[in-house]
């Protein structure tokens, strides 16, 4: 960086650990979730490109984990931003540009009647489970089990490996059930009959929903009339403008998003039905439910972020450009595959606009250590890369082209390390680690 000098640098960088807990302020950004040779910072972004803190250029296969939709400094949303920065950034009242955001999402999105606002999706998501118990006055949360993530709050984290802090009673209040697993949602619905406040999941993650899954549960949901709760983080704004509710053809009560919305400016919606919505307002007489209510939730850059985002993604039609880019490095990817008789040990999975890598071993178990040497060998010959594409608008053809040279070039050294019995010997640090897991 241009204000520190070398040492200074360095300096700074050795101490990350001890100034921020995890050295980073998601541990998915974590050091325990890269090899060892992945650069420490980022410095500057332009488009699908980083530069980070080794002075070297990367082609971004993290984007800001999936928030940065259009590609970073991107033009036409950091013009709304500064014009909007020279008007003031928060008030004692509402600013004007909420009400234009929240009427801009009601008229786009079918289904979403009222909106709020917050910086994070946890917020959101916690905020519609909350909502959902007080609309329905149970207690219990149903969550698919099969998807990684919803939110850092209690009510998610404490169903996977990392519960410490959160009491046995808090985790007893929220179940679970498995993805294309119509009977799981059924057994709890029976298990604790007018008991389940709302069921939440996201519309898909790496399969395919099968005997029309999501349909069925929506209906199952509201037969019991707990509230059904789609979680759009990933794939709102993404796999269509409208979400893949639209093409799943689903009805949430509530829905929530958020990456990719603000181009990576800190935005998140919860959004869904008036009449659960309302709830949280102050024109009825029901008890009132204080939903979010943030000092920074309406910040008005994040909102002019917004709304520039999704006029460029009505103007470009960004979304038919991920299933077309995220396609090309499918086929790409799967012919390499071939070409390096690697069927079964590398799979591309997911959909064109949010593909993933899984890695496994010879016995077919997921390996953490091949999947670190693949992202160390993709790192040495620039590409930023975590085992996924998630797709910008501004990652063209020429990016897809660029990635798949360096994927030949890393699947012919991968080869011969499958081919070696001592993997480890090849790893330049540590192997990467889970994100949920009990001990460090
Ligand atoms: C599906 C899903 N829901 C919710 C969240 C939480 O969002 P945030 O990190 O903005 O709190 C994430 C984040 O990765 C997510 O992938």
């Amino acid at each position: 960086m241009s204000v520190l000098n070398k040492n200074q640098l360095s300096a700074l960088l050795k101490r990350r650990h001890d100034l921020i807990p995890g050295g980073a302020h998601t541990y998915s950004k974590g050091d325990d979730q890269f090899p060892s040779n992945a650069p420490k910072a980022a410095v500057k972004g332009r488009g699908a490109y980083v530069w980070c803190e080794d002075g070297k250029k990367y082609l971004d296969w993290c984007m800001g984990l999936r928030s940065v939709s259009l590609g970073h400094v991107y033009p036409a949303v950091n013009k709304a931003v500064k014009v909007q920065m020279d008007q003031g950034t928060n008030f004692g009242r509402p600013h004007l540009t909420e009400f234009l955001l929240a009427d801009r999402i009601t008229k786009l999105l079918p289904g979403v009647e009222m909106v709020k606002f917050a910086k994070n999706g946890s917020t959101v998501t916690t905020a519609a489970t909350k909502l959902a118990r007080a609309y329905t006055g149970r207690k219990y949360i149903a969550v698919c089990k099969s998807q990684p993530f919803f939110s850092y709050d209690d009510w998610f984290i404490g169903t996977t490996d990392c519960g410490a802090g959160i009491p046995a009673e808090i985790k007893k209040l929220t179940l679970t059930f498995e993805y294309n697993n119509y009977a799981s949602l059924e057994t709890l619905f029976k298990e604790y009959p007018d008991q389940i406040a709302c069921v939440i999941l996201e519309p898909v993650t790496m399969v395919e929903p099968k005997d029309n899954f999501l349909k069925k549960i929506e209906i199952l949901t509201k037969k019991n009339k707990a509230v059904f709760i789609i979680d759009e983080m990933i794939t709102g704004f993404r796999f269509d403008l409208l979400g893949a509710v639209k093409i799943y053809d689903l009805k949430p009560d509530l829905v929530t998003y958020g990456k990719g919305i603000a181009n990576g400016y800190s935005l998140a919606v919860l959004g869904g039905k008036k009449e659960i919505m309302e709830r949280g307002g102050i024109q009825h007489n029901k008890e009132r439910v204080f939903l979010i209510s943030t000092t920074h939730g309406a910040e008005t850059t994040a909102i002019a972020a917004a709304l520039a985002t999704i006029d460029e993604m009505q103007k470009k039609k960004v979304q038919e450009h991920f299933w077309k880019i995220g396609d090309q490095i499918k086929t790409g990817m799967e012919k390499l595959i071939k070409k390096y008789d690697l069927t079964g040990l590398i799979e591309v999975v997911g959909f064109a606009p949010n593909l993933f890598m899984n890695f496994r071993d010879t016995d077919g178990a997921i390996s953490f250590v091949l999947k670190t040497i693949f992202l160390q060998e993709t790192i040495k010959r620039g590409l930023l890369f975590q085992g996924a594409f998630p797709l910008s608008y501004s990652h063209k053809s020429a990016e897809v082209v660029k990635t798949l040279k360096v994927m030949d070039e890393v699947m012919a050294v991968y080869k011969k390390v499958l081919a070696d019995k001592n993997r480890n010997k090849y790893l330049v640090g540590e192997a990467i680690k889970p994100v949920f897991r009990k001990f460090n």
